[in-house]
């Protein structure tokens, strides 16, 4: 859409079985007012939300996200919340890695008995992400930039790594890794940032190799890091039989996936 008033939003919203879900029906049958830009997908907890999803709704060409859960302490599966915060936080630094403004992402709590509040919730976050424009605008770039990017994150988001990583993060935090050490917010966020940067890089490289064979330099300048970088992350993928040297350019070797199945898409 060419013309900024005339942008509508699309917006995806998973609303919890319990709590927030019940909210949007009560604004439904109450005739509460309420933007009309979001398509909202039941799920039974916020914490079953996977940063994968979110993802999955940029690719589709969603401007914002929203995911509305019962409030904190008050989830019919305990802690799922809980996990929903930690999901949220992961799935925000993969925007951020992939080029996406993270306010286009929102996380917050309705009740059941709150139709008032989830109107008031979807009118606000439908305003925010008009004044952020369509996907792209705010970000300076075309989807067809975003959408290589989010094809890596989708990837990275389903990867076994970044799953452990997120799946252990409470444990972390409350009874300590297996030598009792008990990690700080900071400190998970720090290793999720390191697992994050790593395994975009890894799924970029694999998804320009899906493309045509490619040498250490040439994936360095199309994904723009150093070249001792790349060439650690292309050793790692052959000692693991993913990738092998498929031809030599001169003195300079291309890399060509070995196992197309192996990359994660
Ligand atoms: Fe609503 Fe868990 S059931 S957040």
């Amino acid at each position: 859409m060419d013309n900024q008033n005339d942008f509508e939003p699309r917006i995806l919203g998973f609303c919890c079985n319990w709590c927030s879900y019940a909210g949007a029906d009560l604004a439904g049958v109450s005739r509460m007012q309420y933007r009309p830009n979001v398509r909202v997908i039941r799920v039974m907890c916020s914490g079953r939300i996977d940063p994968a999803f979110v993802i999955e709704g940029f690719l589709r060409r969603m401007d914002g996200v929203m995911v509305l859960g019962c409030h904190l302490g008050d989830c019919h599966y305990l802690t799922g919340n809980y996990e929903a915060i930690n999901m949220i936080n992961e799935a925000r630094k993969l925007l951020e890695y992939s080029g996406i403004n993270s306010g286009r992402l929102l996380l917050d709590w309705v009740s059941a008995s709150e139709g008032a509040r989830f109107s008031e919730v979807v009118t606000n976050f439908t305003e925010e992400i008009r004044a952020l424009g369509p996907l792209g605008a705010a970000e300076g770039r075309d989807f067809s930039e975003l959408e290589f990017k989010l094809r890596a994150a989708q990837a990275t988001a389903r990867g076994e790594k970044l799953r452990w990583v997120a799946a252990k993060q409470t444990e972390f935090m409350t009874e300590g890794n297996k030598y009792g050490e008990v990690f700080s917010r900071h400190e998970l966020n720090r290793m999720l940032e390191g697992v994050i940067a790593d395994e975009m890089a890894v799924n970029e490289i694999l998804l320009l190799m899906k493309e045509r064979p490619l040498s250490v330099k040439e994936m360095a300048a199309a994904i723009d890091l150093p070249p001792p970088r790349v060439l650690r992350y292309v050793s790692a993928l052959r000692k693991k039989g993913l990738v092998d040297l498929q031809s030599l350019d001169g003195n300079s070797p291309r890399y060509a996936i070995r196992v197309e199945e192996e990359v994660q898409q």
